[in-house]
């Protein structure tokens, strides 16, 4: 910036013939920070959208025992090894589901989180009702919510029968971005 010669009484003249470039730096600036935040913030978005999906593509169908073990009307846990698990998980890398034989070759197998906020149920055959101890939301043996504040009723796993075993598609831990529940597939 140069400062031309002044005469008393006059304002002073600014030659101000670098100003565009100063302009030029500060908006290529302003430009570059505006789009890593834009870049940031739109991280959490894109996890929002595309999470779920990549949860399920780490899923594995997981052996939880002989259909035999399961009799018809009757619901029983089973523990599984959560096959999405780290060597350090220890117990935590444990996981149960409630299954329900509801037919000769048909079953649904229940998560046992709740769906309010993820306490595990506790089914009570006498009463033929999931009950949580957390908030107090109650489900029906089908699995469908009863009352209390669940929203929904109980995440279901897709199940299968291969060469006289049932089998749960399994890695992520259910939420509300998963559907209420998905037909059981019969391969045997
Ligand atoms: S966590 Fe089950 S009712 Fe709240």
């Amino acid at each position: 910036m140069n400062h031309g010669p002044v005469h008393p009484g006059e304002p002073p003249i600014i030659n101000n013939a670098d100003e565009p470039d100063r302009r030029g730096v500060l908006k290529f600036f302003s430009i570059v920070l505006g789009g890593i935040a834009a870049a940031a913030a739109g991280v959490p978005v894109l996890g929002y959208f595309f999470g779920p999906v990549t949860r399920m593509l780490r899923d594995k169908w997981v052996d939880i025992g002989a259909i035999d073990e399961f009799p018809t009307g009757q619901t029983r846990i089973v523990d599984f090894e959560n096959p999405v698990r780290r060597p350090w998980d220890g117990v935590s890398g444990k996981s149960a589901a409630y299954v329900r034989r509801t037919g000769p070759g048909e079953f649904k197998v229940f998560a046992i989180n709740c769906t309010h906020l993820g306490c595990p149920v506790s089914w009570f055959p006498q009463s033929g009702l999931f009950l949580c101890p957390c908030h107090g939301g109650v489900y029906y043996a089908d699995g469908e919510r009863a009352s209390g504040p669940p929203p929904r009723g109980l995440y279901e796993y897709a199940a299968r029968i291969e060469k006289g075993r049932l089998q749960i598609l399994t890695g992520h831990l259910p939420t509300l971005n998963d559907p209420p529940s998905i037909a059981t597939e019969k391969r045997a």
